[in-house]
């Protein structure tokens, strides 16, 4: 299954949105290579990677989009969005102020992506639970008002992160 001439039956796009060192760019990195990198470079443009995995006996290929949290190198946003089936709307449980901004976020994603899109919020670097800032309950609790999937992921670990990209993709699916 892992050969690369292996027939696809589906490709989902899928973005990552939220501030800049939330840590989008290495949950791409952990999802697509099982990699890590502590200084991780702010993401400038658009990036994207690939993987292939089977769901329900068919192979998907999830292409992940990745651009800048930074206003200055966002890249033109309804190209970003266009033809996206999922979406990751990541913030860091140690900074509150990258979970009050993730109403903002969800806006950006409600006018430029498919009404239909996948949206799963995510609560990153999990790890640090001694410097949380943004209690699991409140994003629980505006996960369910939003109707939003809802998972808190460790890059660093590996925590949740495969979970999180599958919930998303199953529910394309
Ligand atoms: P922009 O590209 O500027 O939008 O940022 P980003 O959201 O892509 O953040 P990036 O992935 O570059 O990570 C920012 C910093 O957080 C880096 O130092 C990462 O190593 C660190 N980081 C990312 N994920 C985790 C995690 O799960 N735990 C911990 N402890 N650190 C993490
Ligand atoms: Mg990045």
């Amino acid at each position: 299954y892992s050969d690369a001439s292996q027939k696809i039956d589906y490709v989902f796009k899928v973005v990552l949105i939220g501030d800049s060192a939330v840590g989008k760019s290495q949950i791409l990195a952990r999802f697509s290579r099982n990699e890590f990198s502590l200084d991780s470079k702010a993401t400038i443009g658009v990036e994207f990677q690939t993987r292939t995995l089977v769901i329900e006996h068919k192979s998907v290929k999830a292409q992940i989009w990745d651009t800048a949290g930074q206003e200055r190198y966002r890249a033109v946003t309804s190209a970003y969005y266009r033809g996206a089936v999922g979406a990751m709307l990541v913030y860091d449980i140690t900074k509150r102020q990258t979970f009050d901004h993730i109403p903002r976020w969800l806006e950006e994603l409600r006018n430029h992506a498919d009404k239909n899109i996948v949206i799963i919020l995510i609560g990153n670097k999990s790890d640090l639970e001694d410097q949380r800032s943004v209690p699991t309950e409140d994003a629980k609790e505006f996960a369910q008002k939003e109707g939003l999937f809802f998972l808190e992921t460790s890059a660093l670990e590996a925590t949740n992160v495969e979970d999180a990209f599958l919930t998303v993709l199953t529910e394309i699916f």
